[in-house]
């Protein structure tokens, strides 16, 4: 199911007081859900023999605010930009709290990565990272791979191509890896770790499995041929969340138990285990935040649309990706629920201002027929959602909202404005800003 009973008996009976002092359009997201699903995660992986840790996938909400929240549940995060790493810094992570996994990375990362506050655990995406990092001065200690599993499979159970595209330009090919730990250790690391993500959005906890499965198997071949123990295998996120009401949530309990099941054979034979490390967005903040918007206009085209303030600065997913679903719920303008019965249920898309026709939070959807005033609100906004907003035609991403555990509404982080836009046309009069060719 999309937004929890809780999170809806919280919100909506408060949800005219907050359009009150916060107009919409919002984000809002639900503190104690956050907190909730990251207990629930460490609880699921707490066992004897081996470590577990939630490194937050930093991309899918960076909100100092939020990751206040995630780092006061001891949780790490996972960065791939400098903006990220920098909002990692600000909340109080420690280096070994960090993972940076950037892709096609620039030196200008690895020197901010390394060298700034302490470092960070480098996760590197490809081999030929290995003397760009040596260039920049000493080797770091710990060094992680992050490995492209190409068409191959950890048991044969499971096929990986249906999880990873072999086009796709992420990691280290699966023939390279054994090689790009001898060239590591040549340069000085003494300490490895060894990561992937190969699926997205998946309600399958098999393939999870098979994916942890497949670095126990690199684990054991680092063993063997190099006589490496790696300290961490991390299977990075991409648990799903059951965007429609009718899909089957993600079976953590299931995933668990199959990794330790895993993980106690592997200690059982070689002596140790990795601990095993996660980077989750969209499973931890995904489904404990929504977008609120008001229906401005109700129109009819050759199919029904409700008008709202705002749909791709806010959320790109449903135009961007063709499979995409966001559950809606309409309720009236003070945000009372609308009386079974009392409207009929129709056909309808949410759309935005934006001068492009996927800009939309609901592809014909069905819902109470929606009224100009009434609040639309559109589920599963809390990863992926105002981190992925664009401007085109000028449009400003909405203001984030955090609702805690008593009751409190906090804005986290304002609306964008014309100014912010304008801001960078601006201070251009100097000489660094022309060169004369004529
Ligand atoms: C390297 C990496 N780790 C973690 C994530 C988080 O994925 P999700 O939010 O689906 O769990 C992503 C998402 O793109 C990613 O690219």
């Amino acid at each position: 199911m999309p937004m929890s009973q809780e999170f809806m008996q919280a919100l909506f009976p408060k949800l005219a007081a907050i359009n009150k002092k916060f107009a919409p359009p919002y984000h809002i997201y639900y503190e104690p859900g956050i907190r909730d699903t990251l207990r629930t995660l460490k609880n699921a992986f707490s066992f004897r023999q081996m470590d577990f840790k939630e490194f937050y996938a930093v991309k899918a909400l960076p909100k100092p605010a939020i990751m206040d929240i995630i780092k006061s549940e001891d949780c790490g995060f996972d960065c791939s930009s400098i903006p990220e790493l920098r909002l990692a810094r600000y909340a109080g992570a420690r280096p070994e709290d960090i993972m940076f996994t950037s892709n096609d990375t620039s030196e200008e990362e690895l020197i901010e990565a390394l060298r700034s506050c302490g470092g960070c655990i480098l996760n590197l995406d490809g081999i030929e990272y290995i003397k760009k990092v040596q260039a920049l001065g000493p080797f770091p200690n710990l060094i992680s791979f992050r490995l492209h599993p190409g068409v191959s499979s950890a048991d044969g159970s499971k096929d990986m191509r249906s999880m990873a595209d072999p086009d796709s330009k992420y990691g280290v090919p699966i023939e390279l890896i054994v090689e790009a730990y001898r060239q590591a250790y040549q340069a000085g690391a003494t300490r490895f770790g060894l990561h992937t993500m190969v699926c997205s959005n998946n309600l399958d906890y098999t393939n999870l499995v098979a994916t942890y499965k497949l670095l126990l198997d690199i684990a054991k071949r680092l063993l063997d041929e190099l006589g490496i123990e790696l300290e961490f295998v991390n299977v990075g996120g991409g648990l799903g969340i059951p965007y429609r009401p009718g899909d089957t949530p993600f079976d953590l309990e299931a995933f668990a138990t199959e990794c330790k099941e895993s993980a106690v054979q592997f200690f059982e034979l070689n002596g140790f285990v990795p601990s095993l490390f996660m980077e989750s967005g969209r499973f931890v903040t995904g489904p404990h935040g929504v977008l609120v918007n008001r229906v401005i206009n109700r129109y009819r085209k050759y199919i029904e649309f409700a008008g709202l303030q705002v749909a791709m600065p806010a959320l790109m997913r449903v135009g961007m990706y063709s499979k995409a679903y966001h559950h809606c719920t309409v309720l009236e303008q003070d945000g009372f629920l609308i009386g079974e019965g009392s409207r009929p249920i129709i056909e309808v898309s949410g759309a935005g201002p934006i001068c492009e026709g996927c800009d939309l939070v609901l592809k014909k959807g069905m819902l109470p027929d929606p009224r100009e005033g009434d609040l639309f609100i559109t589920h599963d906004t809390g990863a992926h959602g105002s981190a992925m907003g664009f401007n085109y035609n000028g449009r400003c991403r909405p203001q984030e909202l955090l609702l805690d555990g008593l009751g409190n509404v906090r804005r986290i982080c304002r609306a964008e404005t014309y100014d912010d836009l304008n801001a960078r046309h601006l201070g251009l009069e100097g000489d660094e800003h022309i060169i004369h060719l004529g």
